[in-house]
């Protein structure tokens, strides 16, 4: 089997454009000493990538010194590749994938491909599979977020299979899990794709508070058929920043990356329990003021039902004062150190709700640490006199 590699930029070969592999091709000789050559970096997803200009001799520059006319980032070099979107050819570097695909040569239509656990500042975890689409020669569909583009490949996106299998993802999530304040656009593709979860019936009543967390694999209840299992629960509130409603949490996994290797290293949440009973909790499912936790709300960020938003939302939601449509928002950059995080800066009635940063934002790529996420009460407007 052929398989096309690029040499990283420690000179090993690069993973397999199509399997995500170790490439195999052998590195060729390396360039004299004090020859300057362009050098691929890997075409990473985030971050600044592409050629520099490497000084094999091991004198190689530093920040300070590209900027103060050392060697000058070019952008990515990248192997063209050409496939069809539902029979219009599309050309796109080496290593996109489908879903990138889609976003920036397909149509209105193809671009709205439906995502859950997938979003651009993380890596793609394939948990959802709500944005599936068929490709030619390929048994199963596959996940257009993960799935990189191939020379020939021939990808179908609206046809019944994938309208079906998306449906089916979206409408079980939806029985089982309160999806109402989950994003404007999954509300669409609920209402595109013709989601009916009363059709399982009446949902069972919630859990008691903590049952779910004490679940053990295996012993998973048979339903009597007569509601639908849910994992409607107590919402868990135990620190002033943040509350945790796993009544809307639909298992995606991006509050677990985002507090692991996504973003945050802190590894505070995992994944525990099997099947249905699958649920996120701490290390020995202690309250979150004794585990790891550094309440960056990196998670927060990236939940996309609602399962976790701060204090300040919880409460303003609670007390019916929650105006989205009233919402302003402010870019401004964190003042509290000297990275230079962009911040979002999220207004309902004169009052900071929320804080949020901009994926495509090359400092903090979408994540911020504790003082940016949660450290806005000293600008909160105060009451005169
Ligand atoms: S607030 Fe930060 S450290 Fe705590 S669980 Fe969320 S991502 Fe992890
Ligand atoms: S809490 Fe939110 S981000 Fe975490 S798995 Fe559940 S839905 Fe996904
Ligand atoms: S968005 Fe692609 S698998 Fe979830």
């Amino acid at each position: 089997m052929t398989t096309t590699s690029v040499p990283g930029a420690d000179g090993a070969p690069e993973a397999d454009a199509a399997t995500g592999r170790p490439g195999t091709e052998t590195p060729g000789p390396g360039p004299a000493a004090g020859e300057r050559t362009a050098e691929l970096r890997p075409p990473a997803g985030r971050g600044p990538v592409g050629v520099t200009v490497a000084d094999p001799a091991g004198s190689a520059p530093g920040p300070a010194e590209r900027l103060a006319g050392g060697p000058v980032l070019l952008g990515p070099i990248r192997r063209t590749v050409t496939l069809t979107l539902d029979g219009t050819e599309a050309r796109v570097p080496e290593g996109t994938t489908i879903l990138e695909a889609l976003h920036r040569e397909g149509t209105p239509e193809q671009a709205d491909t439906p995502t859950l656990c997938w979003a651009p500042n993380m890596d793609p975890v394939n948990a959802c599979r709500v944005c599936v689409v068929e490709v030619e020669g390929s048994r199963a569909l596959v996940p257009s977020c993960a799935r990189r583009c191939e020379d020939g490949m021939e990808v179908r996106t609206g046809t019944e299979k994938v309208r079906h299998s998306r449906r089916m993802v979206l409408e079980l999530l939806a029985s089982s899990v309160d999806m109402d304040r989950a994003s404007a656009d999954v509300q669409r593709w609920m209402g595109d794709y013709g989601v009916d979860p009363q059709r399982y019936g009446p949902p069972a009543p919630p859990a008691a508070a903590g049952e779910r967390d004490r679940r053990h694999a295996g012993h998973h209840r048979a339903p009597d058929g007569s509601t639908r299992a849910t994992v409607a629960q107590p919402v868990k509130i135990d620190n002033d920043l943040y509350v945790r409603d796993y009544s809307r949490c639909i298992m995606c996994y991006k509050c677990v990356n985002a507090c692991g290797t996504d973003a945050q290293f802190t590894f505070a949440i995992a994944a525990a329990g099997r099947g249905f009973d699958a649920r996120i909790a701490t290390e020995h499912d202690v309250e979150l003021p004794g585990s790891a936790c550094v309440y960056c709300g990196n998670c927060i960020g990236v939940c996309p039902t609602g399962a976790l938003v701060s204090v300040a939302e919880y409460d303003r939601r609670e007390a019916g004062r929650w105006r989205p449509d009233e919402e302003t928002v402010t870019t401004t950059i964190c003042a509290f150190c000297g990275v230079g995080c962009n911040l979002e800066l999220h207004v309902q009635q004169g009052e900071i709700v929320n804080v949020t940063s901009p994926a495509d934002h090359s400092v903090a790529h979408g994540h911020l640490c504790i003082k940016g996420r949660f450290g806005f009460r000293h600008v909160q407007n105060l009451p005169e006199g």
